[in-house]
């Protein structure tokens, strides 16, 4: 089994495992850190799952029934839940307005097309994302230019940003990954300079915060995804926020097939340019019920994460992430980054089969996915030849090999999924323990 393997496969097989299992499982005492590895024969660390995810109470259904027995299921047939979404999550976030969108792939595309992102511009993008995030900047046929991740905070490297802007710069991208808040106060001073607009993926990162405020919330527009993963998830659903009445009018009328919306008309009489990329009221009656459960499950994987933080800094070759100053992570993933060396010599893929038999599901971070061909596919094409020089490629492709901080960080996160650090606290300790065990035993395990 590959260790890389992405969250929605994770969910996939933890969901699968973990059917019938308690929501909270025993803890699972006398399990020696210095004993025999799970890998070589040992007794695991961990026995007994983790919390499932996503959850589903009964307590919700009458809601979701009411909507289906109702026959308003679009946004367009006058039912009520979108609406009463994008009113609470806006609020909850303290935002001005909320559109609520069919993923958070779309929410970043519609965001782009509102802040007038168009074919042939640049947007820079943290590389250190998942895949949509450049896809959704390729969907607009504009090019994902990537800054540097700097390997502390597994977020962008503001330095890096400015080296970046061209005359093409339309927008920068910075991405909340795993819920962690991107140093915001330096992106926001170099897109003032340059006069280009930001769009927060915060698609992992719903009540993160950054300096007294939330994620989504800092630049010009936020974009959420709430898939079947995520904190806050309705299987597909995604959600913009801002501040300007104007950009906002403009992402409800493209996402609605281009009807005029509020203060904008467009410039025909009926439509302008749009796709349909509505949201529908069973999922948004999903969101809603949600809502408290968000605020609550946020705290505990706080305090958890807090705990498990404070265990790891210990361990040496294990480099918990720094945030900055005065901000407060969600956890969508729990990474850490990962020193072999102090590990006798343990490849990380290696470790990550030994804490797998532990009982403690982890997996790598993103890799270096720009050298995957997804970009290569896309400039070598017949539209992106028109649309920028070849010089511009050419110096595009070769800017990849600049991404050091990012290629440190692909090579050493190791990282645990939001549900372990839903457990009781006795089984997050459980984390610690096993990396202790495999580190005692890392040449051994090197050689098996
Ligand atoms: C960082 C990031 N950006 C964008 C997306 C796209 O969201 P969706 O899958 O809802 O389209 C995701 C989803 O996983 C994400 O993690």
């Amino acid at each position: 089994m590959s260790v890389t393997r992405s969250r929605r496969e994770f969910f996939g097989v933890a969901a699968a495992t973990l059917a019938g299992a308690s929501l909270f499982p025993k803890r699972v005492f006398g399990q020696s850190a210095a004993g025999t590895p799970a890998l070589l024969g040992g007794s695991p660390v961990h026995t007994g799952g983790w919390p499932a995810w996503p959850e589903w109470r009964q307590s919700w259904e009458p809601s979701i029934l009411q909507v289906l027995r109702s026959g308003r299921w679009y946004r367009g047939s006058g039912g009520e839940q979108v609406p009463q979404f994008e009113a609470a999550y806006a609020k909850l976030l303290g935002a001005r307005r909320c559109l609520a969108t069919a993923s958070g792939t779309t929410a970043l595309i519609v965001g782009m097309h509102a802040l007038d992102v168009d074919a042939g511009d640049e947007v820079i993008v943290s590389p250190f994302t998942f895949i949509a995030s450049y896809n959704a900047i390729l969907m607009m046929k504009a090019l994902p230019v990537l800054a540097d991740t700097d390997p502390a905070t597994l977020t962008v490297d503001s330095a890096s940003i400015a080296s970046r802007i061209t005359d093409r710069t339309r927008a920068i991208m910075p991405v909340h990954i795993y819920g962690m808040p991107c140093d915001m106060d330096p992106v926001l001073a170099i897109a003032k300079k340059h006069r280009v607009a930001v769009i927060e993926d915060a698609c992992q990162a719903w009540l993160a915060e950054y300096h007294g405020r939330m994620c989504g919330t800092i630049g010009d527009l936020g974009c959420f995804s709430f898939q079947n993963s995520k904190h806050l998830p309705s299987g597909e659903g995604g959600a913009i926020t801002g501040d300007s009445e104007d950009v906002l009018d403009r992402c409800a009328s493209f996402h609605d097939c281009g009807r005029p919306y509020g203060g904008f008309k467009g410039t025909r009489p009926n439509f302008t340019r749009g796709g349909n990329f509505r949201m529908q009221h069973v999922q948004a009656a999903m969101l809603l019920q949600q809502l408290d459960k968000l605020v609550q499950d946020t705290a505990r994987r706080r305090e958890h994460a807090d705990r498990l933080t404070a265990s790891l800094k210990e361990i040496p070759g294990i480099q918990p992430v720094r945030l900055p100053e005065n901000s407060r992570a969600v956890w969508h993933l729990y990474p850490f980054r990962y020193d072999a060396e102090k590990f006798q010599g343990l490849p990380r893929d290696r470790f990550i089969r030994a804490m797998r038999a532990e009982g403690i599901p982890c997996s790598t971070g993103y890799q270096e996915q720009y050298y995957d061909g997804l970009l290569d596919e896309a400039i070598n094409s017949r539209g992106y030849k028109r649309l920028f020089s070849a010089q511009r490629l050419k110096d595009y492709r070769d800017s990849f090999q600049a991404l050091t901080g990012n290629k440190q960080v692909c090579e050493t996160t190791v990282a645990v999924t939001q549900n372990l650090l839903l457990a009781a606290p006795g089984d997050i300790d459980h984390i610690p323990a096993a990396i202790r065990k495999i580190q005692t035993h890392g040449a051994a395990l090197a050689r098996a």
